[in-house]
């Protein structure tokens, strides 16, 4: 951030001082991709990269949101809060205003100013800071009482009906219950979650952004969500238990592959392997052994998302493809909705040196483009910010 202290550049921007400052993180995941929306099971952490807020209700009725790092404001009566169009960046925060109206809270005019590290279009869920962060404040300003997981799901509700991304509840989840030195396995059915520690004396989990966001990533993530219904809906007539992609199994696929056709059976059966590799994936943390059968999960991930799921590309398979001899690397895969963003990697503590320099080499010698890394440090979740240093 280019100013001294967001609560300067707060205080200059509205005239007072703020009465909250917080920060909301960004997150990566470990294994469980497009699983989130089928009921199915996650394993993210919240990241040291974050979006911090300065906040203090206003006196007025009136919404006025800064946001520091491209200098832009955007102000609006509460009474009048509606969706912008698509891609503005005041959505996210007034989506989590209209829901807390929904519920049927009142909310009065307040001042936010914000800004943060968390590389947009990276795949680290910045949208997610956004919401999560504006919820927690409101939730504290206005003494809401919200339990964390009401203020997941409604910033949720935000980024389905006001950015128009179908998600499901992992990076929202993971922003906000995120523990320092943990990844967290959240069941998108039950909604329990179990933290694992990280041990980062033997392995770091490395991110690699491939630079690149392709534009249909929005409308193939809501395509993938319909396809998977549809494939419900017809897993389901042939056994009414079936009521998500959680509760078949590949038999129940097979069996229904030729009224499902090739595309949809494609898409569960990746659905279904993955929740197992998730289970597999947890199963090795809590024997707190064998990186190399982790990595190898990872790498089986990245296949079922390339070739089932197809929601990876070029780039990202680049990256991949050079894990696969990378230095002390026991396994990578795309992380996220996928179509750009980052690869997740899993890499020896003692050699991650090696492994960054052979991975930027690697991807300027065979796509020409200049790779931004990042070793990732698992934060806490959203939370108040006492120091600003
Ligand atoms: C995006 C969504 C999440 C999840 C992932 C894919 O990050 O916001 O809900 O579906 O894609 O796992």
């Amino acid at each position: 951030m280019e100013y001294p202290t967001l609560s300067a550049a707060f205080t200059q921007h509205f005239g007072a001082a703020p009465a909250l400052v917080l920060r909301a993180p960004g997150r990566i995941n470990l294994i469980g991709e497009h699983t989130d929306y089928n009921d199915g099971l996650v394993l993210p952490a919240a990241i040291d990269k974050e979006i911090r807020f300065a906040m203090r209700l206003n006196g007025t009725d009136r919404v006025r949101l800064a946001a520091l790092d491209f200098d832009a404001t955007y102000e609006v009566a509460v009474a009048d809060i509606a969706p912008l169009p698509d891609g503005h960046w005041a959505n996210y925060q007034l989506g989590v205003v209209a829901g807390l109206l929904q519920r049927g809270a009142q909310v009065p005019g307040f001042d936010c100013a914000f800004g943060g590290n968390i590389p947009s279009g990276s795949g680290m869920s910045s949208s997610a800071a956004l919401e999560c962060g504006v919820a927690w404040g409101l939730n504290n300003l206005l003494d809401l009482r919200l339990d964390t997981m009401t203020l997941a799901q409604l910033s949720q509700t935000a980024e389905h009906e006001y950015a128009k991304v179908m998600c499901g509840l992992m990076d929202q989840f993971a922003s906000l219950f995120g523990r320092a030195g943990h990844v967290v396995e959240l069941d998108c059915r039950s909604l329990e979650y179990k933290y694992f520690p990280f041990d980062t004396s033997a392995s770091r989990l490395v991110l690699c952004n491939s630079g690149v966001k392709h534009a249909l990533a929005d409308s193939e993530y809501n395509k993938r969500r319909e396809e998977c219904a549809e494939g419900v809906a017809i897993l389901q007539k042939h056994n009414p238990a079936i009521t998500s992609l959680r509760d078949a199994t590949l038999a129940d696929i097979d069996a229904a592959q030729a009224e499902m056709g090739e595309v949809v059976t494609k898409r569960c059966r990746y659905v279904v392997e993955e929740n197992q590799r998730v289970q597999d994936v947890t199963a090795r943390l809590a024997e707190g052994k064998s990186l190399a059968e982790v990595g190898e999960l990872l790498y089986a991930s990245h296949a079922g998302l390339r070739d089932l799921y197809q929601v990876s590309c070029k780039e990202l398979d680049v990256l991949e493809r050079l894990a696969h001899n990378a230095p002390g690397c026991y396994g990578a895969r795309m992380m996220g909705g996928g179509f750009g963003g980052c690869t997740l990697n899993l890499v020896a503590t003692d050699q991650v040196k090696e492994f960054l320099t052979y991975m930027k080499q690697g991807y300027h010698d065979q796509l020409d483009l200049k790779l931004d890394t990042y070793v990732t440090t698992l934060a806490d979740g959203v939370g108040e910010l006492l120091n600003e240093e």
